[in-house]
């Protein structure tokens, strides 16, 4: 069974998320309980109020009523101490062997990095997260601006990504799917426009994954896409992104080598469909003011060869 584009901390994905849960759910039912108890004893002492006839309770009863409900207050606090530290310290201890990423959040993206011991197998990407099914992915967490936090709610809780400080969360998918993230942490004016996809997919799908992204970026396949290509390397494009196999290679914004093969642009914002794509290009202060991309004043043809250069960037 997949999930597809899950994000909710209330269905849990993977180990961490499942230890989560019942933390919560313990929460939730001792806050209803608390709750309606304080309504029930509110009500009880208005209504006794009202009955002229109620005699005034007792000191001792007071006492006992007062003590009561403190020592029953402290036993509860507890109860969420002990279990909320023991699923802390079961959630943080690393796993043996972690796929190593590292994730920097952006005004307004995710670049992510993964790590490998051979320096050609660095893979650079953004917004979109493969991961393999059943093996821990440790997150080293940075920033390149203000703070962020990651947050994919079925796989793991939340952690800040703070500048000049590295944090570090792991979690493991179980289920293959795709999970949606988001910042959790607000950052800007386009804060909620901070979105990532997990994608968990079998062992050997990954591999065949990672391998094809570390290949540079597919020839233009025409003339219509070797047009969008110079479009591309001499126009303004070229001052942010990078496109491996081309003299693109600025590393402001979201690297673009296989931008065709990532499900949404502009972080999660918008389907990465060509009528998106050309919205995006064109004014992309429309879509996600603020942004640090500026719009692209291209004639229609440069346009639409440039949207056929890169929907071959698969
Ligand atoms: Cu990044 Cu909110």
């Amino acid at each position: 069974m997949t999930r597809d584009w899950l994000q909710s901390a209330l269905e849990a994905a993977g180990i961490q998320s499942a230890r989560l849960l019942p933390l919560w759910r313990f929460m939730w039912i001792v806050s209803i309980v608390v709750f309606v108890l304080v309504v029930a004893a509110a009500l009880w002492a208005v209504a006794r109020h009202r009955r002229d006839a109620a005699p005034p309770p007792s000191e001792r009863g007071m006492t006992r009523a007062i003590l009561g409900a403190t020592a029953l207050t402290i036993a509860t606090l507890f109860a969420f101490l002990v279990l909320d530290f023991s699923t802390g310290r079961a959630i943080t201890r690393v796993p043996h062997n972690p796929l190593v990423i590292r994730l920097t959040g952006h005004q307004w993206w995710w670049e992510v990095e993964y790590d490998d011991s051979i320096p050609q197998r660095h893979l650079r990407t953004a917004n979109e997260i493969h991961v393999p099914v059943g093996r821990p992915v440790l997150f080293q967490l940075e920033s390149g601006d203000v703070i962020h936090s990651f947050w994919v709610p079925s796989l793991a809780g939340k952690k800040d990504q703070i500048p000049g400080k590295e944090n570090s969360v792991w979690f493991q998918a179980d289920t293959a799917g795709i999970y949606r993230g988001q910042c959790a942490e607000f950052c800007g004016y386009q804060h909620a426009k901070m979105a990532l996809l997990v994608i968990a997919v079998p062992p050997d799908s990954f591999s065949k994954w990672y391998d094809s992204q570390l290949q540079p970026a597919a020839p233009p396949a025409d003339s219509i896409a070797a047009r969008g290509q110079s479009v591309f390397v001499s126009s303004a494009c070229v001052m942010c992104h990078t496109i491996e196999g081309t003299q693109a290679g600025s590393n402001v914004g979201p690297p673009l080598t296989h931008i065709a093969s990532r499900r949404t642009i502009a972080a999660g914002t918008l389907e990465n469909t060509r009528g998106n794509l050309a919205g995006w290009i064109v004014d992309p202060q429309r879509i996600k003011p603020g942004a640090n991309m500026p719009p692209n004043g291209l004639s229609s043809a440069d346009l639409n060869a440039l949207l056929t250069y890169l929907e071959g960037l698969r």
